[in-house]
């Protein structure tokens, strides 16, 4: 990596006191830390002005082009404070590989993986003091959008690569609590050949009118199906989503049309781990709905970044409601979520070399 940021630290950063009292709870995605990180790219000169500097607005025209054409990718990943006081990241070269991917489908300028990695790791070093103890994390979002001035349909010819930072609690307000889903029997996420592996704005977008349709029946995410046969589940509006069988084994939707989950992969290798026989196959609604009644089922959730690993707890459709282990956190979701929380926090040994320390 020959890129060097210029690090220019706010001159009117948080005081002491203001920022504990943003960290005592500060739910998801609300709060800011003082620094971003910033790079940019011109066709011809390449990436260049790697800076850190203080969290501002972007100067962005009218007419460029992410505001119309919606060129646009991002990341998620989290730095977690140790007992220690040392600080982890947790496996932010998967990161910099997907958004690299992220980069190629939607024909935007590719990010060197170290220079991803370096912008990281840079603003999680001057905003160390924003990282919450407990379980609290600090979620980074890169993300990368289209800067060209020009109304032409073609990809852009500049970009802003960018990195904020967020001290975060619980993505979901009941904690690890066990959370409803909304089957999307209207609307689809993502066909073959289509954006959904992909992590692009767009994508996000477009499930929204399922999610608010899943807020206005009382749950709190959504599950889509496929495009073609409007039967198997594919995954939830920001996560993805595994169930358990009484038979030990767990199974997750393949990957082709859903994201390409960090946490996803994480928890395939910590079950395989442990011996537990994991399937990457397809599912339908229908035997979902068969198996929680036959009680093959013993539970589902959903997993993320964002969410960690979320207990699913009822399933809501137009055809009906039905429930997941009585509605209650079960043991294999929240087994898997304390050995990958432990292997996060530094708690336990690191068996794949996921942790990097900043
Ligand atoms: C994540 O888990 O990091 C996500 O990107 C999900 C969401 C908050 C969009």
């Amino acid at each position: 990596m020959t890129l060097k940021f210029d690090i220019q630290p706010s001159p009117n950063p948080t005081s002491d006191k203001d920022r504990a009292a943003k960290l005592v709870d500060p739910g998801f995605g609300r709060v800011f830390t003082d620094h971003m990180a910033i790079v940019r790219y011109s066709q011809g000169k390449g990436w260049h002005s790697a800076r850190v500097e203080a969290r501002a607005s972007f100067p962005l025209d009218p007419a460029g082009a992410v505001l119309h054409y919606a060129q646009e990718i991002f990341e998620g990943l989290k730095a977690y404070k140790r007992d220690d006081g040392g600080v982890n990241l947790f496996r932010p070269d998967a990161n910099a590989r997907r958004f690299h991917d992220s980069a190629e489908r939607m024909a935007m300028a590719p990010l060197p993986e170290d220079l991803f990695i370096d912008a990281v790791e840079q603003l999680v070093r001057i905003d160390r003091a924003w990282i919450p103890g407990g379980e609290g994390s600090l979620y980074l979002r890169p993300f990368m959008i289209a800067s060209e001035i020009f109304l032409g349909v073609k990809p852009s010819a500049e970009y802003i690569f960018s990195v904020i930072a967020s001290p975060v609690g619980s993505y979901f307000k009941g904690g690890p609590a066990p959370v409803s889903i909304w089957v999307s029997e209207n609307y689809t996420r993502a066909a073959i050949g289509g954006t959904g592996a992909v992590k692009c704005g767009g994508n996000y977008a477009a499930s929204l009118r399922a999610q608010a349709e899943a807020i206005e029946r009382g749950c709190d995410q959504v599950v889509f199906l496929d495009a073609v046969e409007r039967r198997y589940i594919e995954e939830l509006g920001g996560m993805n989503v595994f169930f358990a069988f009484d038979d030990g084994s767990l199974l997750t939707p393949p990957l082709g049309t859903i994201l390409p989950g960090i946490t996803r992969d994480s928890i395939i290798a910590l079950a395989k781990d442990a011996g537990t026989r994991v399937r990457e196959e397809p599912y339908t609604i229908q035997q979902w709905r068969a198996d929680a009644a036959s009680g093959k089922l013993k539970e589902a959730f959903a997993c993320g970044t964002a969410a960690v690993i979320s207990p699913i707890g009822k399933v809501c459709s137009a055809s009906g409601d039905f429930q997941i282990s009585g509605g209650v956190a079960g043991p294999v979701a929240m087994g898997l979520r304390k050995k990958l929380v432990d292997i996060q926090y530094g708690r336990t040994n690191d068996p794949h070399n996921w942790i990097r320390n900043v």
